[in-house]
């Protein structure tokens, strides 16, 4: 239900903000004119799932501007929600009702870049993408990758603390991420935007924002370190028979590829078959396996990384630890044998939508909630060509822990969703597990939080938001 303490849109705010937002194009206004379609794309998320009815997009192009809205919406009671590529996948990135949706597409400058350190400063909007693009020129690469760079906003990366494809090597963002300049929703500047490995003086409160998916503030800034371009990356992908097998393929490759090992990812044979069919390429391997893997190695010394390579397949081949595989040749074979991992999330998406469900497990039973989840939706007859669900895939971050549950649907319907929850999170909690690993919370998740986290923690939660949103217009009816 709307909340009632929020203010409505009048054309006296929709003066403010044209004062305010001098340049064309900064305002989408459906208060006091017919603006429906231009804000379509700000009112419905990624995956087709939750759609708002914002009236205004704001588009602010510096911290000042963001600053002075930001209070205006404070001081007129004004739910705001703030958004970047609008790519994130639990609803977080669009309005639930009416609220002000400040978009951050505009704030799109690298601020400096330093080559020593290897230390970027953007403005948030700044695309992944063109940050990475950016920095390669530089002998550099962003430390997150994921199959939403092309619109994923640095500031959406951090506001999600967004986990990707280059974890397993690059770490958190908890830990790239040096300094943050924000706007709290009281128009407060937090000039935190250090580029200081270390800085011990006192709490550390920029880690606030950091997967507070935009709860407290607006990130406007954001100082990242960045790793050097490896020169040589080598990229295998396998089939295996088993999730045993997986398991022992992951520790040889820690084991024999160590600190070239750049990402260990899972594909189960239902995603692979997704991605076939909708892209209809000739599969990397002859045969079908149950899983497959894909090893990613970089490294400074083309040659070394290539011998450890060829070591590494001969013992799991030798073995019989991976039943087949294959090694990219070249940078267009190593972006054909991505894709298949890549494209999964776009190739399930064209079902319709997808119940997704992104979780931390303990290694040994990563898989088995994929094998559960496809037994139970059987024994309630709702999976098969002719059913509300098409199928049961399971893929992700193996390296990390995290596995992507997903259940392609054509139409979102109440039986499918019933059987899946609280059921799923019900299953993490056994297992000590997170319900959600990498995409947060937003809307999708937020009834479940205590799953995962106990109530002390969520009452600490609950008071930080109190101190920093004391009005509670950032994001009303999400997590927190
Ligand atoms: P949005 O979707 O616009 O916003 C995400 C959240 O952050 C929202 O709650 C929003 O309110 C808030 N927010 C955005 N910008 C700001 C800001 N400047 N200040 C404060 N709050 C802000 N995620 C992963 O972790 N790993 C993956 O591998 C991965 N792969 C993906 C693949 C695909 C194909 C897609 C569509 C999504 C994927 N995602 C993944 C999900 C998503 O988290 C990322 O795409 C990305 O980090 C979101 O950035 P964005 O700019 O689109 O943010
Ligand atoms: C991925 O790992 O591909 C992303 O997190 C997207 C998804 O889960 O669909
Ligand atoms: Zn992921």
């Amino acid at each position: 239900k709307r909340d009632s303490r929020f203010g409505e849109l009048t054309k006296e705010h929709i003066d403010f903000f044209k004062q305010t937002l001098v340049d064309d194009n900064a305002i989408i206004d459906g208060v006091t004119k017919d603006a429906s379609n231009d804000l379509e794309p700000f009112n419905r998320d990624w995956m087709k799932k939750f759609r708002g009815r914002t009236k205004v997009v704001l588009k602010p192009k510096n911290v000042d501007e963001v600053s002075k809205i930001l209070k205006y919406c404070n001081d007129n009671m004004l739910a705001v929600v703030p958004q970047g590529g609008n790519s994130g996948l639990v609803g977080g990135s669009v309005p639930v009702f009416d609220e002000v949706v400040i978009n951050l597409t505009r704030m799109n400058k690298i601020r400096s870049f330093d080559e020593v350190s290897g230390i970027l400063v953007v403005d948030a909007g700044v695309i992944m993408e063109n940050a990475d693009n950016f920095l390669k020129e530089h002998g550099h690469v962003y430390p997150l990758d994921l199959g939403a760079k092309g619109s994923a906003q640095v500031g959406g990366n951090v506001a999600a603390n967004a986990g990707g494809l280059r974890f397993l090597r690059y770490g958190s963002l908890h830990g790239n991420v040096l300094g943050i300049e924000a706007v709290l929703p009281d128009g407060t500047i937090m000039d935190d935007l250090s580029k200081l490995r270390k800085n011990n003086t006192g709490y550390d409160l920029k880690q606030l924002f950091i997967g507070a998916e935009g709860t407290i503030g607006i990130i406007t800034g954001v100082s990242i370190v960045c790793p050097q371009q490896s020169k040589a990356v080598n990229v295998a992908y396998f089939g295996l028979e088993s999730y045993e097998k997986v398991q022992q393929a992951f520790k040889e490759a820690k084991r024999q590829l160590g600190e070239v090992l750049s990402a260990f990812e899972l594909m189960d044979a239902e995603s692979q078959k997704f991605v076939h069919k909708k892209t209809e390429k000739k599969r990397p391997l002859e045969g079908d396996y149950p899983f497959y893997c894909l090893i990613e190695t970089s490294g400074s010394n083309g040659e070394h990384d290539n011998e450890k390579l060829e070591k590494f397949l001969e013992h799991v081949m030798g073995e019989e630890i991976v039943a087949d595989g294959v090694v990219a040749q070249d940078d267009t074979q190593i972006a054909d044998l991505w894709a298949w991992r890549e494209g999964i999330t776009e190739a399930i998406g064209h079902v319709g939508g997808t119940y997704k469900y992104d979780l931390s497990i303990p290694l040994k039973d990563l898989y088995q909630l994929v094998e559960d989840t496809r037994a139970r939706l059987e024994s309630k007859g709702l999976i098969g060509d002719d059913k509300p669900a098409r199928g049961v895939v399971g893929f992700g971050h193996m390296g990390d822990g995290n596995i992507h549950l997903n259940i392609p649907v054509p139409k979102y319907v109440k039986e499918v969703e019933e059987a899946l929850e609280p059921w799923v999170y019900e299953w993490i909690q056994k297992k000590n597990g997170s319900i959600s690993a990498e995409h947060g919370l937003g809307v999708a998740k937020k009834n479940f939080i205590q799953y995962s986290r106990n109530e002390t923690m969520v009452k600490l939660m609950k008071q930080i938001k109190q101190l920093y949103d004391p009005k509670g217009i950032m994001m009303p009816y999400k997590y927190v």
